[in-house]
């Protein structure tokens, strides 16, 4: 899978992908991630990426020329992409959803999003989807293509090692994850629930798919709004409400 990632500061975004998961999908030739300067698209002496509004205000607009040159060459050297994402709190959400949807596709190019935002203009020059990680203000666009190609990158298979701990992760089925535990079995007085001792699967099993309900229940009550549980986990919902009800 080729991603390539537009910013005015390659090497924060080059230092967030060099190791753990994305550094070793890139080592074993899983994923090209390429880096591009976006002054290096730029045609005066300044190198300049951003000018003043109109209308006036405070602030700098990101030009759109070197973003489009930018995105032309990329074309040209690495292929034409399967799709274009700008980074931008104006964004749709970025949800687990929108990474299984973008680790099926071959080729994403980022531009990462800068000052009060981008000349509108863009929008229509480089056909792009516009993502947000959240409802919040970044100083810039690079942490939220960081987010995006990590995310997205351990969704592509070859790049966890292990593929189980992506099937099994928190809302890779819609829920919050069930709690973990290592050794020792006990700190401080605190033990690890019984039953993962036990050596018993299938209780093991219902007793992390309890947990998770309950979690879910707890804590993104909204959550369950939306997922499609199966006829076990209802029974285990219908279960952590009527221990509820029952201690308060
Ligand atoms: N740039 C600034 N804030 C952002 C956010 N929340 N998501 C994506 N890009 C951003």
């Amino acid at each position: 899978m080729k991603f390539d990632i537009v910013t005015i500061f390659p090497g924060m975004v080059g230092a967030g992908l060099a190791e753990g998961v994305v550094g070793r999908g890139v080592e074993r030739g899983v994923l090209d991630v390429r880096i591009h300067d976006l002054r290096d698209f730029t045609s005066d002496r300044h190198r300049s990426v951003d000018d003043v509004p109109y209308g006036g205000g405070p602030g700098m607009v990101m030009k759109p020329e070197p973003l489009v040159r930018a995105v032309e060459t990329i074309r040209a050297t690495r292929g034409t992409p399967d799709t274009v994402v700008l980074t931008s709190p104006q964004g749709l959400p970025f949800t687990q959803g929108e990474a299984v949807r973008l680790s099926g596709l071959g080729h994403i190019v980022l531009l990462c999003g800068r000052y009060e935002g981008i000349d509108e203009r863009l929008r229509s020059l480089v056909p792009c989807e516009e993502l947000s990680i959240g409802d919040y203000v970044l100083s810039g666009g690079e942490l939220a293509a960081l987010v995006i190609v990590d995310a997205v990158s351990r969704l592509v298979p070859g790049v966890v090692g292990d593929s189980r701990s992506v099937e099994e992760d928190s809302f890779s089925r819609g829920l919050l994850d069930h709690p973990h535990y290592t050794r020792p079995a006990e700190v401080s007085g605190q033990k690890v629930p019984d039953v993962l001792l036990s050596g018993h699967h299938e209780e093991v099993r219902r007793w992390r798919r309890k947990m998770a309900i309950q979690r879910t229940l707890e804590r993104r009550p909204d959550l369950l709004d939306t997922v499609e549980l199966d006829d076990e986990q209802r029974a285990l919902l219908d279960e952590v409400r009527k221990e509820g009800k029952r201690e308060s």
